[in-house]
């Protein structure tokens, strides 16, 4: 059956306090609106999204990620509120499904339930010991009556513990009709979508209520909504690549965001955080180290090392206080205390403790390209563009501005002195 669906993501989001528009806030390192616009995705493919807040930015940021996806500006001036939210809005579909984008953690199948409801409207509610922040729902007869926001609610309302949870399958043209009748007489001087529910009610219109998970329907208002949600996420997330096989030593600890994928068997340490669209494949990530955006295969990371996006690393062997950025590691050792950056590093090269790429000359980026079996001395920096060819040594601390051929050795260090009985004279001691 074709559904169509509204996501509604205009709001403010005052009780967020924060400059970004509150659905452009992230959990699991992307913002809260793309998680339900992804899971809509797997209901229909008519989906429009609501916005009025900062509708540029947001607009830019859906037209990036969700290409095929409705926009619908809300003139949030003259009618504010949920209800206000799908005014002047067409529905191709008999049927319409409203969600709300602060809804991170909702998934498609609890959706099923209201969608598959043969009554002209199916609501999700929720029963909840601290209901405050939610519209509560009145149930006489096993029938929904009305909902009631917690700034309209007498103290009696405020004492019901089932509360709505927003997310609503209705007819499409009764929605359209009881759209037209909103009024925003109440305490916020809003046109509350939950109104329609009274319309209905009044007309004698089945209302089904379909309990749903608190959890998983919780909206996200502040920012410790936030990150309570970011944490059941977390935990999502977890649970899934152990039952895939991936071994977490103290998951509670570790970051993975939802894009990450992992193949084969791999081992992450305590307090391991990796972000964006990284691939871990047959890898071994130590204590504490964090990789973002980048590709690693069959091989060891940290504890404590800092791989920046871009990066490539493959058969390869990183230690710790090493710092990898935009680079392309194939085969190689950098055991302690580096940072390689813009670099191409082929196989069977070690890269000794304490080298640096220098790669920013203060106006522009370079890049250092160090062949197969090279060894680079311990404190020794490249000075980037460069290019060290293969089979070569450098010797420890020396300072690298040009181009080492084949075979060859790079030396660039002042000649060590020795004074004899120095020591002595200096600090006037017997020898
Ligand atoms: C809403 C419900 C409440 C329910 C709760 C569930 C109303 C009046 N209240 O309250 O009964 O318990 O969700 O989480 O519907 N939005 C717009 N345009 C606006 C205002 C809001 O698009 O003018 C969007 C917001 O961006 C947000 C969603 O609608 O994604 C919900 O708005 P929010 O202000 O969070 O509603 P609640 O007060 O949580
Ligand atoms: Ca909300």
């Amino acid at each position: 059956m074709s559904i169509s669906i509204v996501i509604l993501a205009a709001g403010k989001g005052t009780r967020m306090k924060s400059q970004l528009p509150k659905v452009l806030h992230k959990i699991a390192g992307k913002p809260m609106l793309f998680h339900i616009i992804s899971q809509a995705q797997k209901i229909s493919n008519d989906i429009t999204v609501v916005l009025a807040h900062q509708f540029d930015l947001v607009k830019k940021e859906l037209e990036n990620n969700f290409p095929n996806i409705k926009i619908h500006k809300q003139d949030i001036d003259t009618f504010p509120g949920t209800g206000g939210a799908l005014k002047n809005l067409t529905l191709k579909s008999k049927k319409t499904l409203i969600l709300n984008g602060d809804m991170p953690l909702v998934k498609a199948k609890s959706l099923q339930k209201l969608i598959e409801s043969k009554a002209p409207i199916a609501m999700s509610v929720f029963e909840l010991e601290n209901p405050s922040g939610y519209g509560r729902v009145v149930i006489q007869n096993n029938q929904v009556t009305a909902i009631v926001e917690e700034k309209d609610a007498t103290n009696e309302i405020k004492q019901i513990k089932t509360v709505n949870a927003g997310v609503y399958a209705i007819d499409s043209n009764l929605l359209n009709e009881f759209i037209a009748q909103l009024q925003n007489n109440n305490a916020q001087k809003e046109y509350y979508l939950t109104n329609i529910i009274e319309y209905a009610a009044q007309k004698n219109i089945a209302i089904e209520p379909i309990f749903v998970d608190s959890k998983e329907f919780m909206g996200v208002n502040s920012k410790l909504h936030l990150a309570i949600a970011d944490e059941i996420m977390q935990d999502e997330i977890k649970t899934k690549l152990m039952n895939e096989g991936v071994l977490f030593i103290n998951p509670k600890s570790s970051y993975i965001e939802a894009d990450v994928r992992f193949k084969d068997e791999c081992i992450i340490e305590p307090g391991v955080i990796i972000s964006g669209k990284s691939v871990i494949e047959a890898s071994h990530i130590k204590a504490y180290s964090v990789i973002e955006n980048s590709s690693i295969i069959k091989s060891q990371i940290g504890p404590m090392a800092h791989i920046r996006p871009k990066s490539f690393i493959k058969d390869s062997k990183i230690g710790n206080f090493v710092e990898v950025k935009k680079s392309y590691l194939n085969n190689v050792k950098a055991g302690h205390l580096s940072y390689l950056g813009d670099s191409e590093i082929e196989s069977g090269t070690n890269i000794g403790a304490g080298v640096i790429t220098c790669n920013y000359d203060g106006k522009a980026k370079y890049k250092t390209k160090i062949g197969k079996n090279v060894f680079v001395g311990s404190d020794s920096q490249l000075v980037a563009p460069v290019t060290i060819e293969d089979d070569t040594i450098i010797a420890a601390g020396s300072t690298i501005t040009s181009d080492v051929p084949k075979g060859a050795l790079a030396i660039s260090r002042i000649k060590q002195k020795i004074i004899e009985g120095f020591f002595y004279k200096f600090f006037n001691k017997k020898s």
